[in-house]
């Protein structure tokens, strides 16, 4: 109750104070829409941090059927469905389901409230009912806010059905992809520096939620978890430390872009913006006195210090959500500077087109793409965490597996923070270059890497019957849905296939225009590229790979089918994405057809040299399998005289004489 009682009076603190909710402007929606709006946004906001907050702990905090699991329930697996729910982790996966029922009611009122003030119409006006229905699919925000809503409804709905601990997980990952679309949201949604306040606002709503949800849930988990707090809380406070970094960071990159200038701190937004600092840093505190002074208390059998600073903190946590609100309710401050006239090429792709490129550009030009920037450090650090763990206990960890994990890291941001990222949205020639780096450069690097096996040697095991990191990666690897992906044919299919169906299909104009279709497509590429460089050159654990023949016949077989795809655009004269391509006021280079033949000539030149590593690497992996093989077979003969030999003499023997006696 806390919580909503303090992010109602914080929303409605930020409105006042930063004028967001005053009337009388032309196109006013009326009192109901102005006030109605940021409350809703406020109580959805809550509801969906409770709802990802409760499956988020159920999945990763709690043991899958309660701590007072009986001695006659079976030990939960890794593999298939994994144990069914019970005790502590039903009710709050239950409790989740109800969160979840309230998320969906708030976000309606949020796209219809939306509708209203968009239109400048009241909700009592004639009509506004029919015009909502035709205008709620057509409008990117609305559209935005209805995806959010819809996927809410699948993981309140999936909390309600769910009976194994599984599910918890994948409806854990609904509901958070759930917050992604409110992100294209709000001023996120202006054109300037979409990319950078989109991207940096879903990690803020995801962090938060996580964060102000989790906490929430040991709340109201309180009684079911009982003495078994001290584990929970610690579980819950890592979760917690990963939140707080990353609101942090989010928050500031995201009040940058909004606030564009230090000056601009003084004006109201600039001050709701402070305000919510303030209550990071304190918060930030509060974690740390958790960790160094009540946790230990805990241990000890005192918790009443702990739940008081948990008030303390909720309270907190709800005034900046609610100022969260308000914030994305107010208009940013306006640049000192009048904005200069949106081009052609920024209102076709978001960005301003590039100037001609030399060859010097390839090194420096740089234009942060913050989510990939985030996932290739996040995986170059927790990569460095297990070396450094191996190390620490003495294990030894081949470095030139480190090397190529690191350097795919570091490919990976500057594909796309650096000259291929920029430019491959207005030249075909560089986006098949970025294209060729994102599908078969970098994940044949990070699959050298060995991910998996240095993660399984070096992440702690769970004995309670709860699922941490290490049990959930068991699950992904030995799930049906990667068995089947990982099966030869199917991974060369997806990684082959996929190049024509992406280019010859509506998907590569949506991923020059649309930030969700430009960040779709570069997951799709390095998960293809990862599936099919892990069936040729992986050593994790997983599916059975083929023997290597069968693996360098299916090398070769995608080979052609990438020189076949090369040639096809070398010799094509329609060009592809013409809408974009052909429009956007580009002066120097290549024209767009020619460049898109030459970016036939890429994919077919530039396609085959990571194939033809990856054929080298696929040799030298058999010849070391067969040294390994020849290496076995020796210390066996040495051990047992070379018995396997002998015997296979006397079968030889016994089938010459066989033959000999045959009429
Ligand atoms: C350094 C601290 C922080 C900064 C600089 C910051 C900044 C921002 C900015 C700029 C926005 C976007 C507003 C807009 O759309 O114009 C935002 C949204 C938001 N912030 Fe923060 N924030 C911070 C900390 C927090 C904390 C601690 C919480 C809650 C625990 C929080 C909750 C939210 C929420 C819920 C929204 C989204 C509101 C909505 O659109 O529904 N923020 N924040």
């Amino acid at each position: 109750m806390v919580l909503v009682a303090a992010a109602l009076a914080g929303v409605v603190v930020g409105l006042v104070s930063g004028g967001a909710a005053a009337g009388g402007l032309i196109g006013d929606p009326g009192a109901v829409t102005r006030w109605g709006l940021p409350l809703a946004r406020t109580l959805s906001d809550l509801a969906a941090a409770l709802t990802v907050g409760l499956l988020t702990v159920t999945a990763f905090v709690l043991p899958a059927h309660g701590w007072e699991r009986d001695e006659r329930t079976p030990a939960p697996t890794h593999a298939g469905q994994g144990p069914r729910l019970g005790g502590v982790s039903l009710t709050a996966t239950r409790l989740a389901a109800s969160a979840g029922t309230l998320w969906v009611v708030a976000a309606a009122a949020v796209v219809v409230l939306s509708y209203s003030s968009l239109a400048g119409t009241p909700l009592t006006a004639p009509g506004f009912a029919a015009q909502l229905g035709s205008f709620v699919t057509s409008i990117d925000l609305l559209r935005a806010l209805l995806a959010s809503t819809l996927l809410a409804a699948v993981a309140a709905t999936g909390a309600t059905l769910a009976t194994r601990h599984s599910t918890v997980g994948w409806m854990a990952v609904v509901s958070l992809v759930a917050l992604l679309p409110v992100a294209l949201t709000g001023h996120s949604a202006a054109l300037r520096g979409h990319e950078l306040a989109v991207d940096s606002l879903a990690a803020h709503l995801t962090g938060v939620s996580v964060w102000v949800g989790g906490l929430a849930a040991l709340v109201l988990l309180r009684r079911e978890i009982g003495q078994h707090l001290a584990v929970a809380a610690r579980r819950y406070s890592t979760l917690a430390l990963w939140c707080f970094v990353l609101v942090a960071v989010s928050g500031v990159v995201n009040a940058t872009v909004r606030l564009g200038a230090w000056g601009a701190l003084a004006s109201p937004y600039g001050a709701l913006v402070i305000a919510k600092a303030l209550a990071l840093i304190l918060l930030g505190m509060a974690g740390w006195r958790h960790r160094a002074v009540l946790l230990p208390r805990v241990d000890q059998g005192w918790a009443a210090p702990f739940w008081r600073l948990v008030t303390g903190e909720l309270v907190l946590m709800g005034m900046a959500l609610g100022l969260g609100v308000a914030l994305s309710a107010s208009e940013p401050p306006l640049p000192s500077q009048p904005a200069p006239l949106v081009t052609i090429a920024e209102s076709l792709t978001g960005f301003a087109l590039p100037p001609a490129p030399v060859w010097s550009t390839w090194l420096t030009a740089w234009r942060l793409d913050l989510l990939w920037a985030g996932v290739a450090l996040v995986l170059a650090g927790a990569y460095l965490v297990g070396v450094r763990r191996m190390r620490a206990r003495g294990d030894r960890w081949p470095m030139w597996r480190a090397g190529a994990w690191l350097l795919g890291c570091a490919l990976l941001v500057w594909v796309t923070s650096g000259a291929p990222g920029i430019y491959g949205r207005v030249l075909f020639s560089a986006h098949m270059f970025a294209h060729m780096m994102t599908s078969m450069v970098v994940p044949p690097l990070l699959v050298l890497g060995a991910p998996v096996t240095l993660a399984m040697r070096t992440m702690t095991a769970r004995r309670d019957g709860s699922r941490g990191p290490r049990e959930w990666l068991m699950q992904i690897v030995h799930s049906r849905a990667l068995t089947f992906l990982s099966h030869p044919l199917v991974a060369a299919g997806l990684f082959a296939v996929s190049l024509t169906v992406f280019y010859y299909s509506p998907l590569f104009e949506l991923s020059l225009r649309t930030h969700t279709g430009h960040v779709l497509m570069n997951v799709h590429f390095l998960l293809t590229g990862y599936l099919f460089a892990s069936v040729l050159i992986g050593v994790d654990p997983g599916r059975a790979r083929p023997a290597y023949p069968l693996r360098l016949l299916i090398l070769f077989a995608t080979m052609a089918f990438h020189a076949f795809f090369g040639v096809e655009l070398l010799q094509g004269n329609r060009l592809l994405a013409p809408d974009v391509l052909a429009h956007l006021g580009r002066t120097w280079g290549r024209p767009p057809l020619a460049d898109q033949q030459y970016g036939g000539a890429i994919a077919w030149a530039v396609g085959e040299v990571p194939t033809l590593l990856l054929g080298i690497g696929v040799a030298l992996a058999w010849v070391r399998s067969d040294d390994r093989e020849t290496r076995r077979g020796d210390r066996a003969a040495d051990r047992d005289g070379g018995a396997e030999l002998a015997a296979y003499n006397a079968r030889l023997a016994a089938l010459a004489e066989r033959a000999s006696k045959a009429p």
